[in-house]
């Protein structure tokens, strides 16, 4: 059973544009039948506590014998790692906040990101996601692009990418969209058609690709 893990982590509930493009992919996926099973975490309305202690970035056999973990906060890690483990496919909307990630999917990275569990970090290989597919969905205010004046500005996506595909081997797509801010800004009023083109292109890009990966 080809199975989706989707994450939200946009603070805007009712026009944020990364968990519109997100439910475009997750509506796709589930109309190619029962079969396409969803997993759904909102890291928004539903955040997870940041990491209580740097012992849960190692796998257990690689802490040091002071580091200890409380059961239940290994319990919460395990969740959020099994439940990647469970995805075929990864979807995840990330807002820019800040020119990088929602702190609440910053969190849910340090659950995942884990040498020895989840990336190999000596002779023992530990890499189990790698191959699998991952589209992240991007999201941000201003303009990011070559030419733009705060090109090299982006500390979002190559977080993402790094992380999923250097780190855990997935093979990443990104589908980004920019200049949302547009219709807020009056200096980036004149994008606002092109602003709006972006989104068309994402929203259908997204439906394509939940069709098909
Ligand atoms: C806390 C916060 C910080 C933001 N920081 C930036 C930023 O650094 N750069 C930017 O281009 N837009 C920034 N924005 C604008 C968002 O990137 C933009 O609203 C985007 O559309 C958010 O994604 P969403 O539409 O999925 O909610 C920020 C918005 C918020 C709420």
């Amino acid at each position: 059973m080809p199975h989706l893990l989707h994450l939200d982590s946009s603070a805007d509930l009712t026009g944020s544009r990364s968990r519109a493009i997100t439910a475009a992919f997750a509506k796709s996926w589930a109309s190619r039948g029962d079969d396409h099973t969803i997993t759904y975490r909102d890291l928004h309305t539903e955040p997870l506590p940041r990491l209580s202690t740097p012992a849960l970035h190692w796998a257990p056999r690689l802490r040091r014998p002071d580091e200890t973990v409380e059961p239940q906060d290994e319990a919460l890690q395990q969740l959020i790692l099994d439940e990647l483990f469970a995805a075929d496919v990864l979807l995840v909307g990330a807002p820019m906040y800040n020119y990088s990630l929602a702190s609440t999917l910053k969190t849910w990275i340090d659950y995942v990101h884990v040498p020895g569990t989840t990336l190999t970090f000596d002779d023992v290989p530990s890499q189990p996601m790698a191959g699998r597919r991952a589209v992240v969905v991007t999201s941000a205010g201003g303009s990011y692009v070559e030419g733009s004046p705060t090109h090299g500005w982006d500390h979002l996506t190559p977080v993402l990418q790094i992380v999923l595909g250097t780190a855990l081997g997935m093979e990443v797509t990104v589908i980004s969209t920019e200049l949302t801010l547009a219709p807020r800004i009056p200096d980036l009023a004149p994008q606002i058609p092109y602003s709006e083109s972006l989104l068309t292109a994402a929203m259908e890009r997204a439906a394509e690709l939940g069709a098909t990966v």
